[in-house]
């Protein structure tokens, strides 16, 4: 059994404006220890996805249908009491700016110690102060007693990011939900943090969502890759396959946008044009406008194809 299996789930928002379905009917599993990668342009609704699975949905957004089966169990039945046991429990999230993440008023070592003596109450507060300073080290903060004093404010982005890391880390998750975890630091930094996580999900023998509109990101780290559009899954299977033989347009699109080594092209690739608004999509294949292989066929929205391993919508890909 998949440690978390997403079946046909769509999340709505219902606005003045009109219903913006930010997740529209996507189905992705997860097995035990494996990293899966969702990806694609702002506003394709990754981070809905996200929230989604720890049900931090609120007003005026709604789960409206779908299963989120987290250890055979449906999230999206849970009541928010229950659900709040899970989060930061068996399933914790890591956001984009870890700022939002640490409170600037509090320590690093108060604020771990907190996490760590709110869900587990049985332990003392020399075993939370123990348990902070090892995770501090385990996530590779230099200096972790010291630290343990130290406000946000004064880490660096990357030291903040391993904090919250931790802090995630802390009740030994099953899944781990990280969106765009490392876009607010520097390349260098970024790619030690990739690394990091990568280590601890395999260590820990936990499951990650790793969000990013950075296929770069997610060809050096993940196990399968979700290509989101528009609030749908377009494209759907494991990393090799999607990275060097992608098939679905936009997915050879947005690896087209790849800088490569040793290419004198001066100019990078770009995908004509910009996804629809969630407001007016065209009829039919939300990319087709975009597409340089649509044509009439493509006014109706492609059925999922099973193609060589991976599932795809396209009428194009035969
Ligand atoms: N509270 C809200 N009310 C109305 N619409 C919302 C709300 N939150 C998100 N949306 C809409 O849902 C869609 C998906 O948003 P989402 O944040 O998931 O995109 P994303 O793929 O994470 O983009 P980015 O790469 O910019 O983070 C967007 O069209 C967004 O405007
Ligand atoms: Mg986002």
């Amino acid at each position: 059994m998949a440690l978390l299996e997403v079946n046909n789930l769509h999340t709505h928002f219902f606005t003045r404006n009109g219903i913006i379905k930010a997740v529209d009917g996507i189905s992705f599993s997860i097995e035990k220890g494996e990293i899966l990668g969702i990806v694609g342009e702002s506003g394709a609704g990754k981070s809905i996805t996200g929230f989604s699975m720890l049900g931090l949905i609120d007003q005026p957004g709604k789960i409206v249908s779908g299963e989120i089966i987290f250890n055979g169990v449906d999230l999206v039945k849970k009541s928010e009491k229950e659900l709040q046991k899970i989060r930061g429990n068996e399933i914790a999230m890591i956001f984009q700016d870890p700022q939002t993440s640490l409170n600037p008023v509090i320590s690093i070592g108060d604020q771990l110690m907190e996490a760590i003596l709110y869900h587990n109450k049985k332990a003392s507060k020399k075993d939370a102060y123990n348990a902070s300073v090892d995770i501090l080290k385990l996530v590779g903060l230099p200096a972790a007693e010291k630290r343990m004093k130290s406000y946000p404010h004064q880490l660096s982005g990357g030291m903040k990011q391993r904090v919250v890391i931790a802090m995630a880390l802390l009740n030994n998750p099953k899944l781990l939900v990280a969106d765009e975890p490392t876009t607010a630091l520097d390349v260098t930094i970024q790619a030690q943090i990739l690394y990091l996580m990568k280590k601890l999900s395999k260590d820990f023998d936990s499951s990650l969502i790793l969000i990013t509109h950075d296929i770069a990101v997610v060809s050096q780290l993940c196990d399968k890759i979700a290509v989101m559009y528009a609030g749908r899954i377009v494209e759907y299977g494991k990393k090799e396959d999607i990275i060097f033989n992608p098939k679905h347009p936009y997915t050879k699109g947005l690896i087209e946008c790849l800088p490569k080594l040793n290419d004198d092209k001066e100019r990078l690739y770009q995908i004509p044009g910009i996804m629809p608004s969630l407001l007016s999509l065209p009829e039919g294949c939300y990319f087709k406008d975009r597409c340089e292989f649509a044509d009439k066929e493509c006014d109706v929205y492609p059925d999922q194809q099973d193609i060589e391993g991976r599932r795809i919508f396209c009428h194009k890909v035969k």
